[in-house]
């Protein structure tokens, strides 16, 4: 709870271009929570990304891109705080006391730490490694009730409720303990090449992934060339996760139910499927690109959002770092 309310934390990473995966698993449901109920913290995790080689002009552009798109999505921010995870000092300090109280067995269970160091076994770092306690401070820093992201981030949200429970029994309540917060539909939208992996930004087949600021053309395209089966009949099964995949995708587009969908779509051909899923998905992104390119003409706007809310955050964040260092047993500042 933070002045009155309950608290929401949730952060993209500044690397890649988003695809329709985070936009649906994550960033559609941001937009649908209501500022006036909780007070929402939407962080840009520029420490998380430097986890894997970045070049630094890249990253820059990539964080205000990023910034923007969050804005160009639908999050008001005068109403929502949003910042630069890198421009609150206080997410480096506080997970460093955390990596303190985690254990090495714990982050070598985690599965995302495993795959990035199959796939990056050149630059195995000890930051790819302490990642999820780097989150867990992201999230405790906030007092954050509800979490909102997809399915992958849900291990490191568990692992993050572990550090702050065992901070608290040594300590007292100085963490809200978190819960992942679950939006209708789209939080494990899948690949269209292989729709048993998930939409992934770093996907080596261009067609895997709908990007949010690719071309209407191009996203129709995609779509044609989406993997189904041999069957030819639409219907919402495990047995057929292609179909499947486009029908949660149509749901999470349009705010329908699966029988409204499979209503609309029964008896149909699976080309006709993809194209209207197609059309839904640049019926959602055309006006959302057109905002983007806008906002992000408007330099001194964005400046001005970025320098106010870094202090917001910077305000409450520091005030759960003063608790948990004093906790600990480091020294009084004198004033
Ligand atoms: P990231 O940047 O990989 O993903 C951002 C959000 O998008 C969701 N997502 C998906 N949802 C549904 N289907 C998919 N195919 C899909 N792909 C991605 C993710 O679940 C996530 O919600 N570690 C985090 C960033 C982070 C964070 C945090 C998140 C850092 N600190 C604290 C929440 C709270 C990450 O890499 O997300």
């Amino acid at each position: 709870m933070l002045d009155g309310k309950k608290s929401l934390f949730s952060g993209m990473q500044a690397t890649g271009t988003l695809t329709l995966g985070n936009y649906l698993g994550a960033l559609k449901n941001w937009v649908s929570l209501d500022p006036e109920e909780y007070k929402c913290f939407y962080g840009i995790m520029d420490l998380h990304s430097i986890t894997v080689r970045q070049d630094p002009a890249e990253l820059r552009r990539r964080a205000r891109d990023l910034l923007c798109l969050y804005i160009a999505a639908g999050l008001d921010p005068e109403k929502n705080c949003i910042f630069y995870q890198s421009h609150v000092s206080a997410h480096a300090e506080l997970a460093w006391i955390l990596n303190c109280f985690t254990y090495m067995g714990e982050m070598n269970r985690m599965t995302q730490f495993k795959d990035k160091a199959a796939r990056h076994a050149d630059n195995i770092n000890t930051g790819l490694f302490t990642y999820p306690v780097l989150m867990a401070a992201d999230i405790l820093l906030y007092q954050a009730d509800f979490v909102p992201v997809g399915e992958d981030q849900k291990q490191h949200l568990e692992i993050t409720r572990d550090i702050a429970m065992r901070f608290n029994s040594i300590y007292g309540d100085v963490f809200t303990i978190p819960e992942v917060y679950r939006g209708k539909l789209g939080d494990r939208i899948k690949s269209l090449q292989d729709p048993t992996k998930k939409m992934s930004k770093s996907d080596e087949n261009p067609n895997a992934s709908i990007l949010l600021l690719d071309e209407p053309e191009v996203i129709m395209r995609k779509f044609r060339k989406a993997v189904t089966d041999s069957d030819g009949e639409i219907a919402y099964s495990e047995s057929k996760p292609g179909i499947k995949n486009l029908l949660d995708i149509y749901c999470a587009v349009t705010g329908c139910s699966v029988e409204e969908a499979l209503n609309e779509f029964g008896g149909l051909g699976y080309g006709t499927l993809k194209s209207r899923v197609a059309e839904a998905v640049v019926a959602e992104l055309e006006p959302l690109q057109q905002r983007f390119r806008d906002l992000c003409k408007n330099k001194d706007y964005i400046n001005t959002v970025i320098k106010n809310n870094a202090e917001q955050a910077s305000y409450y964040a520091t005030k759960t770092l003063r608790k948990a260092q004093k906790k600990v047993g480091f020294p009084e500042r004198i004033r």
